[in-house]
């Protein structure tokens, strides 16, 4: 074989001269190969191990007629003959054969280039179908990225109903436990553990785009896995339309996740000589538990995911105006909310919904995206110099994938949105959803958004979607296409995303949807960060956040400090508030013409803390040291990459009896170095890296919703 033995992906062959494959990560690898039968096998993924033939064999896993039904190790699993578990793919042929059989016909290794990766092409056996399995390594973070093309290489058109991206296998082993990100409207990224069981446990999306239920990620750990030890499995797909991820434990104990665009309602038509792409599925393996995984995820996600303009910047503080003003926004108070802003240090301002069309509440004007005219006579032109005059850069809400019935726009154009002939087009928040599938469509909304940008200095855009689809018809679609809108939808929006991040470099760009339910790898690779959720609540937050950086980096999380109470009776310090808020890229959108003096002075020192330390925070490593699910003190911690700067939250809901007293583990710091931590006012102590780490550091906190924010400096030797 041609790979030399450190090449990240070799090929070696069986006793029995069967090739197999070796992807090899920092800490893991990754093992295929092909048996006797001419079908892939997955062999192993876990810690890597000391010889390539300690890595499996694939004759050990003879083809799936030899086994009883329902048994597969294969990595990419057809529909056709005895497969019974979770299929990668359907697909059904002209002369209505609705099976698929794949040979292994070869592989393609390139070690060349910063990412190596693997292709296995298959051809159907009879039926001009080709597949190919793509494989990127990302050494540093341990990381594989799976997916798939299928290419119709004949003359007759294929019709697929089924197209994961991967199937990922777990070793046979008892006690897994399933960890998943569910949660509603206000309340996203709730952590749930489940015991997998025999069976199946679905995740999985059917609104079209718009999901606070659940999340495109998973984790899978065995006993004893913790935050900071154990084995654990994670993967997160990189999509944001229908989504399924499929948990699968057969009755005799094998354990696998098949993941992918859903195949609820899917239909897709591979016509002669065109080709489809399923989304990325990035899989990985540590033994040191789910601290180290999130942290794999983080590092890809800033390296190789974020739109790459911003990703190594730091987030503006920003202001939005929605909790204030809703939809009665005018030059005049947005001036009056800017020029407050402007005092405390706010870098972005940005006017959410309200400013155009007949928008004066959501049953009227999306759709109709021209400055309204009686709130702004003179455009948005005199706000945007104003913004400016004060040191801020301008921002902009938009929806530009909906329409309110009430618009000009659905006026003029009726059959532009998602509908079924002869059944009601149910509304959601007042509005339909544009059917994007439609080239005029997507013509409309690029057209539209590019003016804005051009004609306007518009430096942040957060682009909204507020509904889940609903008869998601599209009666002109050509002939058997009609329901491939679910992932036209999708491939729509990143591609307008796409020509706008193209023709307006410097525009930063949030994801929102009601929140965050549009927050995922698909969507991170063409926006710069997400509204993670409507609730502000600083305590719901903190729980919030905790979900949230599971899976993403803290840089791409927008939260801000409202008025209190966001809801209920809840009022803590504003200090409080301002900390929850900062674990991540950081807003505020609160009443600031009614806030005190004293308020207002207190923000803006606030808001000066965080901006001196704001670069840790966003692209620093990130530990949960104490979660809010534990217990009443609850502590998060950033470290800057080369160690020399820490900054610690510590985060009290109540104090019960006594004064809270607890040493708080840090980590990540240099065990040999000297640290300098700086509570507030209090004199600032010199305290050893190990001895923070190991013995932890001493915290005395009283009083309900109290908060810290501790600055811990390396000290020079
Ligand atoms: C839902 C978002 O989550 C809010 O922040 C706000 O932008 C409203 N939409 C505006 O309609």
């Amino acid at each position: 074989m041609s790979e030399r033995k450190d090449s990240a992906i070799r090929c070696f062959e069986t006793a029995h001269g069967l090739p197999c494959w070796v992807l090899e990560m920092r800490d893991s690898a990754y093992v295929l190969g092909v048996d006797e039968n001419g079908l892939i096998q997955h062999l192993y993924w876990g810690a890597k191990l000391g010889l390539d033939s300690d890595y499996g064999n694939p004759a050990a896993f003879p083809g799936r007629s030899d086994r009883p039904e329902g048994i597969s190790n294969e990595e990419f699993l057809v529909w056709g003959g005895l497969s019974y578990t979770e299929h990668c793919l359907k697909a059904s042929f002209k002369d209505g054969v609705r099976a698929t059989s794949l040979l292994y016909d070869r592989a393609e290794i390139d070690n060349a280039s910063v990412h190596p990766s693997l292709t296995i092409f298959f051809n159907d056996a009879h039926y001009e179908l080709s597949v190919r399995l793509r494989y990127v390594v990302v050494s540093e973070c341990n990381l594989v990225v799976r997916n798939t093309v299928l290419v119709n290489t004949g003359n007759n058109p294929i019709d697929l109903e089924r197209t994961m991206s991967a199937t990922w296998r777990f070793p046979l082993r008892d006690g897994y436990t399933l960890r998943t990100l569910n949660g509603e409207w206000s309340a996203e990224f709730q952590i749930q553990e489940s015991p997998v069981v025999v069976g199946k446990q679905v995740i999985e999306r059917r609104t079209g785009s718009r999901g606070h239920d659940a999340q495109p990620w998973f984790g899978l750990h065995l006993p004893g896995t913790s935050e900071t030890s154990g084995e654990l499995w994670f993967g997160a797909l990189a999509y944001s339309g229908n989504f399924q991820l499929i948990l699968e434990r057969t009755a005799n104990n094998q354990v696998s996740l098949t993941g992918g665009i859903s195949d609820f309602d899917f239909g897709w038509r591979l016509g002669p000589g065109e080709s489809f792409e399923t989304p990325a599925f990035v899989g990985g393996h540590t033994t040191k538990g789910y601290e180290e995984a999130s942290r794999s995820l983080h590092e890809y996600e800033i390296a190789h995911v974020l739109p790459s303009r911003f990703a190594r910047e730091v987030r503006p503080v920003l202001y939005n105006s929605w909790y204030v003003t809703e939809f009665d926004v005018n030059v005049a108070n947005q001036s009056d909310a800017a020029d407050r802003a402007g005092q405390l240090g706010v870098e972005l301002f940005v006017m959410d919904d309200g400013w155009f069309g007949r928008r004066n509440h959501d049953r009227a004007g999306l759709g109709d995206w021209y400055v309204n005219p009686e709130k702004f006579p003179e455009g948005l032109g005199p706000l945007i110099d104003h913004v400016k005059s004060l040191g801020m850069s301008f921002g902009l809400w938009v929806e530009p994938e909906m329409v309110n019935p009430d618009s000009d726009l659905y006026r003029a154009h009726p059959d532009w949105v998602y509908h079924f002939p002869n059944r009601t087009r149910s509304e959601s928040r007042n509005q339909l959803v544009l059917n994007l599938s439609r080239r005029d469509v997507r013509d409309f909304v690029f057209d539209f958004m590019h003016r804005l940008l051009g004609e306007h200095d518009i430096s942040f855009i957060k682009w909204d979607m507020n509904r889940p689809f609903s008869e998601p018809g599209w009666p002109d679609a050509p002939e058997g296409r009609d329901r491939e809108i679910w992932v036209r939808h999708t491939e729509g929006v990143y591609s307008i995303l796409t020509q706008l991040r193209e023709a307006h470099p410097e525009v930063l760009f949030e994801s929102c949807s009601g929140g965050g339910a549009r927050v995922d790898l698909g969507i991170m690779s063409r926006t710069d960060q997400f509204w993670m959720s409507d609730n502000t609540d600083p305590v719901d937050q903190l729980f919030m956040t905790e979900g949230f950086t599971l899976a993403y980096a803290p840089l791409a999380r927008m939260a801000w400090v409202t008025d209190a109470p966001y809801a209920g009776n809840r009022v803590p310090p504003l200090e409080f508030r301002f900390h929850a808020a900062m674990l991540g890229a950081f807003g505020l959108g609160g009443n600031l013409p009614s806030w005190s003096q004293e308020e207002m002075e207190q923000a803006a020192q606030l808001i000066d803390r965080y901006k001196a330390v704001r670069r840790t925070i966003q692209h620093g490593r990130f530990y949960r040291l104490l979660s809010p699910r534990a217990g009443q003190l609850s502590a998060f911690q950033f470290v800057n990459q080369d160690r020399r700067e820490s900054v610690l939250f510590l985060f009290l809901l109540g104090s019960r009896y006594h004064t809270h007293r607890q040493w708080v583990n840090l980590r990540g710091l240099e065990s040999e170095a000297r640290y300098l931590v700086r509570d507030g006012d209090a004199p600032s102590e010199e305290v050893g890296g190990q001895a923070l780490m190991v013995r932890g550091l001493f915290v005395e906190i009283e009083g309900d919703y109290v908060s810290r924010l501790i600055c811990i400096e390396r000290v020079p030797q």
